[in-house]
């Protein structure tokens, strides 16, 4: 993978969402309203959402009455969801940060009860890249927390299609995606207890993903 990808890919996201505000809806997902469910079943109150985009899950999140931390790396997507927040009177349960999923996580060891990632995973980012991400993903997580994150994998359409930027990363129409094969998936739930691996569509193509929930030992396993 080309080291310009990352920054190639920003841009993209950048004019993607300057152009096509809310371009996901204002409906949450089917992965964050299971992740809702899930996280208020746990007891967790606070949420760190990765690759929220425009917000229409960490909005889901507020409204349900955890407070949400949401990260990308478009300004001008946390922008949009930070109206949002703002006018529907969440502000105080929503913060927003740009952050690039390829850089440690500003957060400290053990401070989020719960982490979601809808689509950031299977984004441009190398094997290692997702690796060091889902350790520092560990590392803020409270002993006993929970990930759900969700990722394209390789029975997608797409997957094999259009430009190749090697490590099964392919883009298509201008957005580059990393396909999860199930080996990957496992190798990431290494040191974790993978609870569930669910297989789902979403949108017109349709994207096949996969929904995976893992949770961190309370003790080293
Ligand atoms: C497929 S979209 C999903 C957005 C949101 N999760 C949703 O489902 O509405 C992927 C998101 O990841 C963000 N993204 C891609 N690569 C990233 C990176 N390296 N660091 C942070 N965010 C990234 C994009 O800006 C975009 O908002």
């Amino acid at each position: 993978m080309s080291p310009n990808l990352g920054s190639a890919q920003q841009q993209h996201w950048q004019a993607a969402y300057q152009d096509h505000p809310h371009m996901y809806g204002d409906m949450p997902s089917e992965p964050a309203r299971y992740a809702a469910e899930l996280f208020r079943a746990r007891g967790a109150r606070s949420v760190l959402e990765l690759g929220a985009g425009h917000g229409r899950d960490a909005m889901h999140f507020a409204r349900a009455g955890f407070t949400v931390h949401a990260t990308d790396f478009s300004p001008v997507g946390l922008q949009q969801l930070a109206q949002d927040a703002e006018r529907e009177g969440l502000a105080e349960r929503v913060t927003t940060a740009v952050h690039d999923a390829r850089e440690p996580l500003p957060l400290a060891d053990g401070s989020v009860d719960a982490v979601f990632a809808h689509m950031l995973l299977c984004m441009a980012l190398s094997t290692a890249d997702i690796r060091a991400l889902v350790g520092e993903i560990a590392r803020v997580l409270r002993p006993g927390g929970t990930l759900v994150y969700t990722v394209r994998h390789t029975g997608d359409a797409h997957w094999g299609a259009g430009i190749s930027h090697g490590d099964d990363i392919y883009e298509h129409g201008g957005f580059a995606v990393h396909f999860f094969d199930r080996a990957l998936v496992d190798d990431l739930a290494t040191g974790w207890r993978l609870d569930e691996v669910h297989a789902f569509e979403e949108g017109e193509l349709p994207r096949r993903l996969w929904r995976v929930t893992q949770t961190r030992p309370s003790s080293p396993q």
